[in-house]
């Protein structure tokens, strides 16, 4: 395995070794002597969640790496303090369950959970400021930073927010992980609701199928005597938490040493990825994440070359350890065929274990009757050509991941009961970027279904991993 290396490899890390780096996408805040007042507080505050967690996190995704299950992540574009009722969380959950069902029975092979949730507050800008007529105004950076209200004072960088953005972390994580194991993520509820939706689309033919095979064998293991009453893996659920941790003196102030292992972890969440606009490879952020043990996700987009790769590669994952790094490819639907190919064709040459992951929404965003909009067929065109590729290549179409929520908000367009660009305005509800609605979010898993179906039947049975 050659080894590209980069600036970073050969000095000693500490969680706050990013400092001496430049980096990219932070704010200017005014009071710094608050700023670090706040971050000194937040050292002291409890870990949002435990290294073992990470660590199992990262088992499973060695299992995706190795195509033996798919990667499911989504969520918000950003949280926000102002969206933040128990009824919120519970929808997203609930989708998002639907969702594992369908692919969890079309691919035949476990779904690992992973939500934007509980701390996906931080926002990269491709502007640093933002225009409204004549008037300028810093661009808003996510609730954790600053105010989405088009005020000069809403628009300042305030510190306290990231207290405020911990709370709610903590308060996200303590719902889910009640609906996660206290019976709420029953097979048999995902199941009836993913029902109610088939009954409920225009589209309920072609998911019919799949849904009545579904029914049949959970009534077959039900007959054999295995329902959630005696199995507690059909009413508990593994659910992990992720974000992008574009903030870094949050994420230094949550990284503590797992008394168990003597590692570094980072304790915002699960995992954590690095944005497209700061994968630059002797920055700040490649820097932190080198350090942390947790699973890292990074951003690929048009503009990585596949040495580019293979050089931020050997910075995080220089172990070539599986599960540890997931992909997550966001080109485009009309730049996918140009740039994936290299990437795949770089990775297989140099044997690096990585999860694929496709995020269909950051490369298809056009303006629409005056919004950002995503239109589904794109969304689902990019999605397509992500299988084909992998297909082609002979490697692993291993995740999805989406911008969605459980709400029905019009935001993208298309989608089987089309939101139409003239629609967008009923209920354009969200703090950033465009997500998938409840119904079209379920579709797009039912869409994805067909092509892991595929993707399963091509590759032939899986060879079972090793025992650990
Ligand atoms: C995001 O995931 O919300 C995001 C900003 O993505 P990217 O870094 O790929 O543009
Ligand atoms: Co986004």
């Amino acid at each position: 395995m050659t080894k590209i290396g980069t600036a970073h490899a050969s000095k000693p890390w500490n969680p706050g070794s990013w400092r001496s780096f430049p980096i990219a996408q932070v704010p200017d805040y005014p009071d710094g002597a608050l700023l670090g007042a706040t971050e000194a507080q937040l050292a002291t505050f409890p870990p949002l969640v435990f290294a073992g967690e990470a660590r199992k996190l990262k088992r499973a995704l060695g299992k995706v790496a190795a195509g033996e299950a798919f990667l499911l992540q989504g969520g918000d574009c950003a949280e926000s303090f102002a969206e933040h009722s128990a009824d919120h969380i519970r929808d997203f959950f609930r989708v998002f369950l639907q969702m594992s069902v369908v692919l969890t029975f079309a691919g035949r092979s476990p779904v690992v959970k992973v939500g934007r949730v509980a701390g996906q507050f931080a926002k990269p800008r491709s502007s640093p400021v933002e225009k409204v007529g004549d008037v300028e105004l810093p661009s808003y950076r996510g609730d954790i930073i600053n105010g989405t209200d088009f005020t000069p004072e809403a628009r300042v960088p305030d510190p306290r927010r990231q207290i405020e953005a911990y709370r709610q972390s903590a308060a996200t994580l303590n719902l889910i992980r009640a609906f996660a194991t206290g019976g709420y993520a029953n097979l048999d509820n995902a199941h009836r609701w993913m029902l109610g939706f088939v009954k409920d689309s225009p589209q309920s033919g072609r998911y019919h199928e799949l849904a009545n095979r579904i029914t049949e064998a959970l009534d077959f293991m039900r007959a054999i005597g295995i329902d959630p009453e005696t199995h507690p893996e059909m009413r508990i659920t593994d659910f992990y938490t992720s974000h992008e941790a574009l903030l870094l003196g949050y994420e230094q102030a949550l990284t503590r040493v797992d008394s168990t292992s003597g590692d570094w972890y980072a304790t915002s969440g699960h995992m954590l990825w690095i944005g497209d606009r700061t994968r630059q490879p002797d920055h700040a952020h490649v820097e932190f994440f080198r350090g942390i043990k947790n699973p890292v996700g990074l951003k690929c987009g048009p503009s990585l070359t596949p040495d580019g790769l293979l050089g931020l590669i050997d910075a995080l994952n220089p172990e070539n350890e599986p599960g540890r790094l997931t992909l997550i490819c966001r080109f485009g639907a009309d730049k996918i065929a140009d740039h994936l190919p290299g990437l795949i064709r770089a990775v297989a040459r140099e044997g690096r274990s990585v999860v694929w992951s496709c995020d269909p929404m950051h490369g298809n965003t056009v303006s629409m009757a005056g919004y950002k909009t995503r239109p589904f067929d794109r969304i689902l065109s990019e999605v397509r050509d992500f299988f084909r590729i992998h297909e082609a290549e002979g490697s692993y179409a291993g995740g999805i991941h989406l911008e969605m929520t459980g709400k029905d908000v019009t935001e993208c367009t298309g989608g089987a009961k089309a939101v139409t660009a003239e629609s967008l305005a009923t209920r354009y509800d969200t703090a950033c970027d465009p997500r998938l609605n409840a119904e079209q979010a379920i579709e797009m898993a039912f869409l994805v279904a067909d092509l892991l179906k595929h993707e399963k039947a091509a590759r032939g049975p899986a060879v079972p991993a090793a025992a650990e």
